[in-house]
């Protein structure tokens, strides 16, 4: 038995990420988890290419001062995917990270779904999710490696009524996608996993009435909703080198909601 011990100690604070180039979507308005996940990238030492498909972008790039840079891309549309990758290497000269949390909820309710909904959903999180994977290894090969962290959602793993079907089955597709890619590229050192949110106070849901709160909340094993800061330290987590022999993984980040039986 060894008596070695490895000190994190000596390690400056907020260094996690020093010296890493990560392209993160989903970078909307402020407390978006996205928004919020860029921030905690600049705090921990990385350099940002911060996408989004509305706009909201260049201010939340703006508030975060010299490291980050804003690009305006639409996941689903492959031109624009690689004109994300070609920006961020132009900038940058190599990509280390994706972290690809751009979503779009599902409003509707079991057998209500409708052709509509399920082509937005799917389109957003699967097509964009294998599009910014597909583009981000090619990318890392060539420099040797690489992480990338999918966002899914508790709801992948199993269903509520209130939760819309597609937006489920779509995440579901996440999951899968994120350990296609694992297994497809760990042997050119890159490491892909997923963040499955619980019911988290991103921006949008500070819309959500007390009592849905109260319940929604109340579904966690701790009792009280996510914030973004809680999915954001987890992706960073996973992005970063103390995770170098993780890869393949969903990690529910929802205090417990998918370890209830109801
Ligand atoms: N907030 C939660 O409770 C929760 C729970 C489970 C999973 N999630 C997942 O976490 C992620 C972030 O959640 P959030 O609450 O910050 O969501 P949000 O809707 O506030 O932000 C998502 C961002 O993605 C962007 N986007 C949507 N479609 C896009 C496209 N085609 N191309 C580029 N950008 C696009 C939006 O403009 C927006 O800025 C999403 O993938 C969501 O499904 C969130």
């Amino acid at each position: 038995m060894t008596t070695e011990t490895h000190s994190t100690h000596s390690r400056q604070p907020g260094g996690l990420l020093e010296g890493k180039v990560a392209v993160i979507t989903g970078v909307g308005a402020a407390e978006t988890i996205g928004a919020v996940t860029a921030a905690l990238f600049v705090e921990e030492g990385a350099q940002v290419l911060a996408t989004d498909i509305s706009g909201a972008q260049e201010a939340t790039a703006a508030a975060l001062g010299p490291a980050t840079v804003p690009f305006q891309a639409d996941i689903t549309r492959e031109k624009d995917v690689e004109a994300l990758f070609e920006h961020a290497m132009e900038t940058f000269g190599r990509v280390d990270i994706l972290v690809n949390v751009a979503g779009n909820p599902g409003g509707r309710r079991g057998p209500e779904v409708t052709v509509e909904e399920f082509e937005s959903l799917t389109s957003v999180h699967l097509l964009g999710t294998l599009l910014t994977n597909k583009h981000a290894v090619r990318a890392m090969v060539p420099a040797g490696g690489g992480a990338i962290v999918n966002f899914s959602s508790a709801a992948s793993f199993n269903i509520d009524k209130r939760i819309s079907m597609a937006y489920s089955a779509a995440k579901s597709g996440v999951n899968s996608l994120t350990k296609s890619f694992a297994v497809h590229y760990g042997p050119q050192g890159i490491r892909v996993n997923a963040v499955a949110p619980g019911f988290t106070l991103s921006k949008k849901n500070h819309r959500v009435p007390p009592e849905a709160l109260e319940e929604l909340g109340g579904k966690s094993a701790l009792g009280r909703a996510g914030q973004p800061e809680e999915q954001a330290h987890v992706a960073a987590f996973l992005a970063s080198d103390r995770a170098s022999f993780v890869t393949g993984v969903v990690v529910p980040v929802d205090g417990g909601w998918s370890t209830r039986l109801a």
